[in-house]
């Protein structure tokens, strides 16, 4: 899948955002090696600290449908200071399962950014 598609399906789940105490909502679109893709999106909470990102919320729905193998991630957010790269306990729970992960960014300005897991995240915690 080109990474246009990807991106398109994460503003798809951009629109489900559930964020209305940041008002920045953030989507995610994640493709598996079996070609399906899990979409997420953030989903805060009254209580600020419950609050879930995109990422992960698209990770563990695959991992809920017991896909562990991913391509790579389409990551979106609102017109910005730069692109939306994923927050360090992301990039720790995307690592776990996928080292070499591709992570493609955007935002609403149409700025664009790919870099690799590794590159993102070289030092994590036990693995
Ligand atoms: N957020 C994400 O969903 N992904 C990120 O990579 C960084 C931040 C969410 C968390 C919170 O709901 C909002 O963006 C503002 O931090």
């Amino acid at each position: 899948m080109q990474d246009t598609e990807l991106l398109q399906k994460a503003r798809e789940a951009q629109k489900n955002s559930y964020s209305p105490y940041s008002h920045f909502a953030v989507g995610a679109a994640l493709l598996t090696k079996s070609g399906r893709v899990y979409l997420g999106t953030n989903i805060e909470n009254a209580s600020y600290g419950l609050s879930l990102c995109a990422e992960r919320v698209a990770v563990f729905k695959a991992v809920s449908e017991g896909e562990k193998e991913f391509l790579k991630i389409a990551v979106v957010c609102p017109a910005s200071e730069g692109v939306c790269r994923p927050c360090g306990s992301c990039l720790q729970a995307m690592r776990e399962f996928a080292p070499d992960l591709t992570v493609i960014m955007a935002n609403a300005k149409g700025e664009q950014e790919t870099r690799t897991l590794r590159e993102l995240f070289p030092y994590p915690f036990g693995l």
